[in-house]
């Protein structure tokens, strides 16, 4: 587990469209809370003992409070289920510190936006730092209904900011259209669903867009975090070799090992796991790593990573 937990409690929920609610989170002493960046994320550990990632839409100038929209997902694996249905103002639970991994280029000329449904949590925050600073920035808020679509009241009467509800268009947005039209200098983010991030990945391929960045918060389908071969872990600041046998993922070799590694999802999608990789070839299989992060072969993330040969040597 995180190894730098804080205890909370829950001070507010608020209905903020169909099936989704925001939930505002004080520390239990009601301490100033660690900053974070537009784009962070925290882990929720919730009673139940699941642990899910969620975005802060709050301003990051904000120390007294994080605050994070869950979406009642129909596809619930019981933590935004656990988070509708049994959490309440005055709960107390434990979350990880706050993780960026969807940072902001501040230095881009101009940034597009693009959320699908929950994923205007982290946009929002983002869209709101960068107004903040003066930046030229603009967003597509794509939603199935004005209804399910989270402060878009207050979003669509803002210059640079466009909706797209495919119940009002009979169609969903033509990403291909928007994208092409915008400044290849640009830098181009997406959050939204699975299907939509894999669209926007291979479009600004396509195009030859340079400066693209997604945030996944569901694992890829069909991961498995285990291989058929075995491989060799060496650790070189514990001294350790371990071997990581066949069907046994490389975290749990590590924990078997006795090693106190940070980790939270267990999927490949809240990037606690990351691990300097010194040496080797990791088979990454994770939903963190920009393609030029996982092409550098310098970082990996142990919960569902592997080794492409029969070596890796860690930072560890
Ligand atoms: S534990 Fe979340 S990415 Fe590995």
């Amino acid at each position: 587990m995180s190894n730098s937990l804080i205890s909370v409690r829950v001070q507010a929920m608020r209905f903020e469209a169909k099936g989704i609610l925001s939930v505002e989170l004080v520390a239990l002493d009601d301490a100033t809370l660690p900053p974070f960046e537009a784009g962070s994320h925290i882990d929720l550990h919730l009673a139940n003992g699941i642990v899910r990632s969620y975005s802060l839409l709050n301003s990051p100038t904000e120390r007294h409070r994080y605050v994070v929209g869950v979406l009642n997902d129909r596809n619930s694996r019981g933590g935004s289920r656990y988070v509708h249905e049994q959490l309440r103002v005055g709960s107390s639970l434990t979350i990880s510190v706050p993780r960026n991994n969807f940072p902001l280029a501040e230095s881009a000329k101009h940034s597009v936006l693009i959320a699908g449904g929950i994923g205007i949590t982290p946009i929002s925050c983002m869209l709101n730092h960068l107004r903040s600073q003066d930046k030229s920035a603009e967003l597509l808020y794509c939603a199935r209904s004005r209804t399910e679509a989270a402060f878009s009241a207050t979003l669509l009467q803002q210059a640079g900011v466009s909706g797209h509800f495919d119940d009002e268009q009979g169609a969903p947005p033509d990403l291909r259209a928007y994208l092409a039209s915008k400044p290849k200098d640009a830098h181009f983010y997406c959050c939204g669903p699975t299907p939509m991030l894999n669209a926007f990945e291979a479009i600004c391929a396509e195009l030859g867009l340079p400066n693209v960045h997604i945030e996944r918060f569901a694992a890829a389908e069909n991961v498995t975090a285990v291989q058929s071969d075995e491989y060799v872990a060496e650790l070189a600041r514990s001294k350790k070799i371990i071997l990581v046998p066949a069907g046994k993922s490389l975290l749990d070799a590590l924990l078997d090992a006795g090693l106190d590694v940070e980790h939270s999802c267990r999927e490949g999608v809240c990037g606690s796991c990351e691990t300097k990789v010194l040496e080797g070839e990791p088979e990454h299989r994770d939903g963190v790593l920009s393609k030029s992060e996982r092409a550098s072969n310098k970082m990996m993330m142990v919960c569902v990573s592997g080794c492409k040969g029969k070596r890796l040597v860690l930072d560890l």
